[in-house]
């Protein structure tokens, strides 16, 4: 927090006097007002090869995103009011698109990845436009309007195993898991973001959010954290932080995540895919799905021991 201590040191000269009279040490005063956008942290990104520099982005921050995400990266910009889903705030650091565990920090691979290809159904633009060094230094940039980035590392990204072939079976499997798992209670039955719970939903800044429609959109219909499979994989498992998307990576083995993966691809309908040609030569028909994994055999009475045995 250099920013912060080096207001700090000039305490003596900054002690603030209260309504009442009463004179407080800027040491004990709340962090009030905004932070100096004047300072910029010498932080930095580093993306494959390249080295991002949070000073170096300090103009192209305030000509392409101050607009929205604030000057002070507070979500606050101008032109923020107007839009819904809000901006993201940067200050707490908390960010959607991840490759990384719910909680953590992400990579600084991920908020690129994020600035060059957009949010789909908001306002956030696809900055493909500018260099990969301009964005390589805009997540430098982004890095300094919380001090988190100065305690934590990122998160470890999660390991995704090779993907199971799309099967009538993976899908009946992945279909199996929605129910169980209750997705559907937000996302719907039919995956049209319609659940029952769908209309109570806020975000972690009491803002109403709607759960994805899967429904929705042809073969350009994409999600907001990529559109490859293995993007919806890590979606779920590792949760949209800030929303009421849950992680389910404690509850979902990795091989069943790509059943999962499989039948949330046929509730796109209107979208070409190899789990809508399965589904189409099946008639449309999604079999129950039988557990074939056998059941732990009921020990006979004289056998059981709570003890372990011995
Ligand atoms: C027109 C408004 C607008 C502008 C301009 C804009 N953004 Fe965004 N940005 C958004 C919105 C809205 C979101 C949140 C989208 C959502 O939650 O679905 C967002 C989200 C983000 C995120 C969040 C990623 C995550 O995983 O949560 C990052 C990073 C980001 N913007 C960076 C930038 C950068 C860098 C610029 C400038 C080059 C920029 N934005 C310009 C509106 C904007
Ligand atoms: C408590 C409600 C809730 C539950 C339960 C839930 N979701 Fe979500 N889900 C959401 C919300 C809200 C969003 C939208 C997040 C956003 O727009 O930022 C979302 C987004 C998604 C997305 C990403 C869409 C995009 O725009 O990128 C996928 C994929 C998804 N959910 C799958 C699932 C799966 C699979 C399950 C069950 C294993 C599940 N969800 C359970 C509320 C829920």
């Amino acid at each position: 927090m250099r920013v912060f201590k080096s207001i700090y040191s000039c305490a003596g000269v900054l002690s603030l006097v209260l309504a009442g009279g009463v004179t407080v040490s800027a040491q004990d005063a709340p962090d009030i007002g905004p932070k100096s956008p004047v300072m910029v942290k010498n932080m930095e990104s580093h993306i494959g090869n390249l080295t991002g520099y949070a000073a170096a982005a300090k103009s192209d921050y305030r000509r392409y995103c101050a607009g929205c995400h604030g000057e002070y990266g507070d979500a606050n910009g101008e032109n923020a009011q107007w839009i819904d889903p809000k901006p993201r705030d940067f200050t707490i650091a908390t960010f959607k698109c991840r490759s990384t565990l719910t909680g953590t920090l992400p990579t600084d691979q991920d908020l690129y990845n994020s600035i060059g290809r957009g949010f789909t159904n908001s306002n956030m633009p696809i900055w493909n436009t500018l260099s990969p060094q301009q964005r390589a230094n805009l997540v430098a940039y982004i890095k300094i309007f919380s001090p988190r980035w100065e305690k934590e590392k990122a998160g470890d990204p999660i390991k995704i195993p090779a993907e199971t072939p799309v099967t009538l079976e993976s899908i009946a499997h992945g279909k199996a898991l929605f129910t169980k798992l209750e997705c559907w209670k937000c996302h719907g039955p039919h995956g049209e973001g319609d659940g029952p719970s769908a209309s109570t939903l806020t975000d972690s800044k009491d803002q109403p959010i709607r759960p994805y429609n899967f429904a929705l959109g042809k073969d350009d219909s994409r999600f907001k954290c990529g559109n490859t499979n293995q993007d919806i994989y890590k979606i779920f498992m590792t949760g949209v932080d800030g929303t009421p998307m849950p992680s389910f990576a404690d509850v979902i083995q990795p091989n069943d995540a790509w059943d999962l993966v499989h039948f949330l691809r046929t509730l796109q309908v209107h979208r070409h895919s190899k789990e809508n040609d399965i589904l189409l030569a099946a008639h449309g028909v999604i079999p129950p799905y039988v557990d074939k994994t056998p059941a732990p055999a009921t020990a006979p009475a004289d056998n059981k021991s709570p003890s372990g045995g011995h």
